[in-house]
């Protein structure tokens, strides 16, 4: 359960529709689902093992199963790369989740006769960025600091189906709205002559990890909860297929919803005849909706958004659980101190990223989920496949799942964990270094 809340979050719901948008359509879909399947689930189960196996946080795991002085190094090395990474990623999350809830307000603001509040609320400025960061930086703070985590993890999934449901019921009324079958053919046919290139696989491959959470540690500290008796394989499936399935089922409201906003006039391509996809689409495209659906609508976009802030926080706790753990171990801080002291800091981050939103927002977001994740997830894949024994891994798997040499996760997963994911995603690292290089 609270792996599937860290999973199913702001990477599913604006993350995913946004980067098809950017990347034509259905090539990357395909290709998403794809990565998945051969990359992000072998490294999911990868970090799970680990984690299980030490019940340690990722910078003292790491270490904890080489026997070389230098392999426990880069273990550390790359532990501490994780606590940044996810730092960092939590320092751009808080932002889009901020907006999030600064748009809760804004239709009952504008119903209750204050369109200039409500335009603040909705419209992109220094102002309210920083304000609703703060208010969800403040939030996600004090659930870590109190250790509540678990009463929000299990409220917040009683709370996922009905945002699941909402999702469905404005996909159907979406559907059939004039322009809305031509939004389907965009997101479901794909255009096979970009399938291979190298910027889609990039982005393909760095929103799989991403919408996991893979590479920075916190799946590791979820696999470290988790009881011996409990199945991993299987229980690493149910989170990737929730976790795809809400973002299929997001992609599917909001690309048709965009070619429905077409049809009504709304510009959403470029000069380029590329498709306009900045970090606000889902912003612009389902107010709209809201909007045509009257008095209902308003409730809806309430209802909606607040649901969509619980999502994000079951995945920003997750987020900072990452320093917070190591912070507290390594300084011997007490757990409160520990929580605010890295919440201040990712906070200032965040701060610097809304002050230069233009120059840097795009770039935290491509050096760590296109770039930093995978890498790391390629090491995590390593250390599960060559550095930990292959006796212990068996093992640790075998319980809660009997007879699993006998099986077929057993006879591809080691293969893939050492070589697949590792070759797979330092060629695409590469290729796409030098594409940017030569571009
Ligand atoms: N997977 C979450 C989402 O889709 C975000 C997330 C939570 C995350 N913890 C993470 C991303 C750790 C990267 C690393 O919204």
């Amino acid at each position: 359960m609270a792996a599937t809340g860290s999973a199913v979050g702001l990477g599913n719901i604006w993350g995913f529709p946004t980067q098809t948008a950017n990347n034509g359509g259905a090539a990357f879909v395909l290709m998403y689902v794809a990565f998945v399947c051969v990359l992000a689930y072998p490294a999911l189960m990868a970090e799970l093992v680990i984690g299980r196996h030490t019940r340690r946080n990722m910078v003292n795991a790491l270490p904890s199963v080489a026997a070389k002085p230098l392999v426990k190094s880069i273990g550390s090395f790359a532990g501490l790369c994780g606590v940044i990474v996810s730092s960092l990623i939590l320092a751009f999350y808080a932002i889009v989740a901020g907006w999030m809830m600064a748009n809760i307000l804004s239709s009952p603001a504008s119903a209750l006769g204050l369109p200039a509040y409500s335009s603040w609320l909705a419209d992109f400025s220094v102002s309210r960025n920083l304000i609703f960061c703060l208010l969800f930086s403040i939030l996600t703070a004090s659930v870590v600091a109190n250790g509540v985590r678990d009463g929000i993890e299990r409220w917040s999934t009683r709370l996922m189906p009905t945002l699941i449901l909402l999702i469905i019921l404005l996909t159907s009324y979406v559907l059939t709205q004039e322009g809305a079958v031509r939004g389907l053919k965009v997101y479901l046919l794909p255009d096979f002559t970009h399938i291979f290139s190298p910027q889609l696989l990039i982005s393909a491959m760095g929103q799989a990890f991403f919408s996991l959470s893979l590479g920075v540690g916190t799946m590791l500290i979820y696999g470290s909860y988790i009881r011996e008796d409990e199945n991993l394989p299987l229980v690493g499936a149910l989170v990737a297929m929730a976790d795809t399935g809400v973002a299929l089922l997001a992609g599917l409201l909001i690309i048709p919803a965009m070619f429905v906003a077409l049809a009504q006039g709304v510009q959403i391509y470029d000069i380029n005849n590329a498709l306009i996809a900045g970090p606000g689409l889902i912003l612009q495209v389902l107010p709209l909706l809201f909007n045509s659906l009257g008095l209902a609508g308003m409730a809806i976009a309430v209802i909606f958004f607040s649901l969509m802030v619980i999502a994000a926080l079951t995945s920003s706790i997750s987020m900072l659980e990452v320093p917070v753990a190591f912070a507290s171990e390594h300084f011997q801080l007490s757990r409160s101190k520990a929580t605010w002291i890295t919440g201040a800091i990712i906070f200032a981050n965040s701060a610097c990223i809304v002050f230069y939103f233009d120059f840097l927002f795009d770039a935290v977001v491509d050096i760590t989920t296109k770039y930093s994740q995978p890498l790391l997830a390629a090491v995590l894949c390593i250390f599960a496949g060559w550095v930990l024994h292959r006796d212990r891994l068996l093992n640790e798997i075998r319980s809660g799942y009997n007879n699993v040499e006998f099986s077929w996760f057993w006879k591809i997963w080691p293969v893939y964990i050492r070589f697949v994911c590792p070759l797979l995603i330092i060629v695409l690292f590469i290729q796409s270094i030098l594409t940017r290089l030569t571009a």
